[in-house]
């Protein structure tokens, strides 16, 4: 599974004649969906122009510690804190000495010290330079204090040398990152079912009851957690939503196929959150033709009966019962019936959504939670839904630990 979705990453080139690769190394890493920005030393613009890599990054190159424009938008700290990780390619036995011996003299070398980030470096030079006492000894310190070091490959030189020093290939550097982020993201390893959308129950062939739930809640949770490394399954009601990367959809119209579809998943998962707004209730039968208008009465009465409680079974289940997370919808009284819903259906964690403000819940980009669970609460103040849902994903996660935890005690 190769993906960078959500990933900022600081690309720091330096002087090295392998820089004429970093455009297509820029190509990988934005194909796998993360941010580039690119920090370029001076000697490494005599072999790249800042304009490519620009182009194929998509934002501004940063080069001058001191530049004022810069300085104003992103300075070094800017820079050195948005980087999830700082990859160096290629990596010189200058910059290489300079990281070792914590010489901060330029913007690239200052980010490497400023940067709480993961620091992957590619190096490569000249092969007698990279056998040298002082690179060996510079690498090794740098491996002990974890900076993963990608190569060098054997082979031709450009000085006409042959051995090790040439700066492995763009497509391994972008797989030895996704492998990092998979190996250290919080739910690698661990499978999460998200339900979202609305459900649609049919009252003739042209007709149904179903409500204002657009998925964008429920999409925002499945691609976030796919970003933190889970397998996801999202089970949709008819949404008109693109499907995030890496996440297995599976198309539904009713609580009924819902229901279906996420007890089978769920048995399999290790979280399952509940975003979906479900009809509570469905016709008895569903009018084989178009129910017509009558002459002779004022009004039309549908039986309508209730339809499975999909996360109160889900909470139910006696063997494979994952970790539950419910939403409650409520327009007044939102806390008192979040309480009961947490208590009634059994689960492990509800998320209060106070949708009498338009602004948030339903069909908005935007929402606000407070979640509850036995013996406490956290509020996640408005913000997109993009970005309350990382917030959420990480309160499930410490909640599911402590539950383990408890378990186990
Ligand atoms: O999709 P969006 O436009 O982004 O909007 C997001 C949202 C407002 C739909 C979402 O944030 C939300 O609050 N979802 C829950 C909607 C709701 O009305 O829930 P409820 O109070 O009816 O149900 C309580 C819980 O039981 C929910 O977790 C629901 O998924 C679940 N449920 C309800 C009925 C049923 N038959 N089966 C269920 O599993």
């Amino acid at each position: 599974m190769m993906s960078l979705s959500g990933k900022n990453i600081l690309l720091g080139i330096t002087g090295g004649i392998a820089a004429y690769k970093c455009p297509d190394l820029v190509r990988h890493l934005k194909k796998a969906g993360a941010q580039v920005r690119v920090v370029l030393t001076e000697s490494a613009s005599h072999f790249v122009a800042p304009m490519t890599l620009q182009a194929v990054s998509g934002n501004a190159v940063s080069k001058e510690l001191f530049d004022p424009t810069a300085e104003l938008s992103m300075s070094h700290i800017e820079l050195a804190k948005w980087a999830d990780l700082v990859l160096i390619a290629p990596a010189t036995a200058n910059i290489i000495a300079k990281m070792a011996n914590g010489i901060a003299d330029d913007l690239l070398s200052t980010i490497c010290l400023a940067t709480p980030a993961k620091i992957v470096i590619a190096p490569a030079m000249n092969q007698q330079m990279y056998k040298a006492a002082a690179t060996q000894q510079n690498l090794a310190t740098l491996e002990s204090r974890n900076t993963l070091v990608l190569g060098p490959d054997e082979g031709f030189q450009a000085c006409g040398d042959i051995g090790p020093g040439r700066m492995v290939e763009p497509t391994t550097i972008v797989e030895n990152i996704n492998n990092y982020f998979l190996a250290n993201s919080e739910l690698a390893g661990t499978t999460i079912t998200v339900t979202a959308g609305p459900t649609i129950e049919e009252l003739d062939p042209v007709r149904y009851i179903s409500n204002y739930s657009s998925g964008k809640m429920g999409f925002a949770i499945a691609k976030a957690a796919a970003e933190m490394g889970a397998t996801v399954n999202l089970i949709s009601g008819p949404v008109n939503l693109t499907t995030p990367n890496n996440v297995n959809r599976i198309n539904v119209k009713s609580a009924k196929q819902m229901y279906d579809e996420a007890l089978v998943l769920a048995e399999k998962s290790a979280i399952f959150i509940s975003c979906a707004a479900v009809a509570d209730y469905r016709a008895e039968t569903i009018a084989k033709n178009k129910i017509k208008k009558t002459d002779d009465s004022n009004e039309l009465v549908i039986k309508l009966v209730k339809n499975p409680d999909i996360v109160a079974s889900i909470a139910g289940l006696k063997e494979h019962r994952p970790f539950v997370v419910g939403f409650a919808a409520e327009t007044n009284d939102v806390k008192t019936y979040a309480l009961k819903k947490l208590t009634t259906k059994n689960l492990d964690l509800i998320c209060a959504n106070d949708v009498s403000d338009h602004n948030i819940g339903f069909n908005s980009d935007q929402n606000a939670l407070t979640l509850y669970w036995q013996n406490g609460e956290q509020t996640l103040p408005l913000s997109s839904k993009q970005q309350l849902a990382k917030q959420l994903l990480q309160a499930v996660i410490t909640r599911y630990k402590a539950s383990h935890d408890e378990k186990k005690n």
